[in-house]
């Protein structure tokens, strides 16, 4: 039977500290899958959550599980219905739930692999899918931003917000982001407009009449956003649904979502990145073996951009 090192959240949800590499069986691409060899795995913020039982969608029953939803890697074997992908095929895509990035080797459906924009190593690349796609299905699926408009970004200099703020302005919008005071330089280069210090300033003091709000923070950020939004404006948040009650007082659509695996829009983003007007940043690098020193840094001292697991060579 082959093995693989993989990053395995066991029977019991106990944070990032005691997650280590462990072997376990390799998978078997089933008949639409390809088998993946990961190169490299993306940190976000839903596998700490995931690891400390805070992410309602995976609970207690359904572990042990492989953590990790974002790979780039190499085709090393496909299902016999699988057109299109072949052996040695360089690809970079978003998991659903349950396949694991985290490992040495993933199966997962062939339709969610996309080619890897050939201008990226496959550490930069694994630090696309979740987050890009996150952005992207924030700012145009659900909150349908449009050139010309005005967004205000929280949380623009992580993982998802810098990805948000170059898709807002490749789109034409003009754009407000809030940040750290360390990060002000960082979301202007990324082209940000305006950079609001969340710790110094209050941002509904500085914008306004903005047309979409996307909410990466919730919280006080998100109900202190109502105040900045045009009339009949939208609020978007990765973080629940806002309530309705203010919504309907600011006639404002608002919605909170779930990102989905997409591989058309990923292949979009991947468009973007080819043609130069979007590019992922790494912070830093881990490798598999420490994906639990990652995630803590992830979840307890600020990140620009992202941070990437180096899996294999
Ligand atoms: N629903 C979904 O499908 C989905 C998908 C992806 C992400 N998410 C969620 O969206 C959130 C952002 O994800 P991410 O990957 O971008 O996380 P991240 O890389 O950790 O970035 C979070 C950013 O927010 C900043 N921040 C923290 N508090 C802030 C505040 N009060 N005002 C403005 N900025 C603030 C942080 O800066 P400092 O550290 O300097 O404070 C950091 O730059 C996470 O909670 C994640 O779980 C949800």
């Amino acid at each position: 039977m082959a093995m693989m090192k993989a990053v395995v959240l066991p029977e019991a949800f106990g944070g990032v500290g005691p997650l280590t590499v462990t072997e376990i069986e390799r998978p078997q691409p089933g008949d639409v899958q390809v088998l993946i060899k990961v190169h490299a795995a993306s940190v976000n913020p839903v596998d700490y959550k995931m690891a400390s039982g805070k992410y309602p969608a995976v609970k207690q029953s359904v572990l042990p599980i492989v953590l990790g939803r974002d790979i780039s890697g190499t085709v090393v074997s496909c299902g016999p219905q699988v057109t299109g992908l072949h052996a040695g095929d360089e690809v970079y895509a978003m998991l659903d739930r349950g396949h694991g990035g985290f490992a040495e080797y993933v199966a997962l459906n062939a339709d969610l692999c996309v080619p890897k924009p050939a201008k990226l190593d496959h550490v930069a690349a694994a630090a696309v899918p979740l987050a890009g796609i996150t952005a992207w299905q924030g700012l145009f699926d659900h909150g349908q931003l449009i050139s010309g408009q005005r967004v205000l970004i929280h949380g623009g200099a992580g993982g998802v917000g810098h990805f948000a703020i170059q898709f807002a302005k490749e789109r034409g919008a003009n754009v407000s982001t809030t940040g750290s005071a360390q990060d002000k330089d960082f979301v202007r280069l990324l082209g940000a407009d305006q950079a609001v210090d969340y710790k110094s300033d209050r941002f509904e003091e500085v914008v306004h009449d903005v047309d979409l709000v996307f909410d990466l923070v919730a919280g006080e950020t998100q109900e202190r956003s109502w105040n900045v939004l045009k009339d009949g404006g939208t609020l978007i948040s990765t973080l629940g649904k806002p309530s309705e009650a203010r919504a309907l007082e600011h006639h404002a659509r608002a919605t909170g979502y779930m990102a989905q695996p997409n591989a058309s829009e990923l292949a979009e983003i991947g468009q973007l990145i080819v043609a130069g007007k979007v590019k992922p940043y790494i912070e830093a690098t881990f490798p598999l073996e420490a994906a639990g020193a990652a995630l803590q840094r992830l979840e307890q001292r600020h990140t620009q951009g992202k941070i990437v697991l180096e899996v294999s060579a």
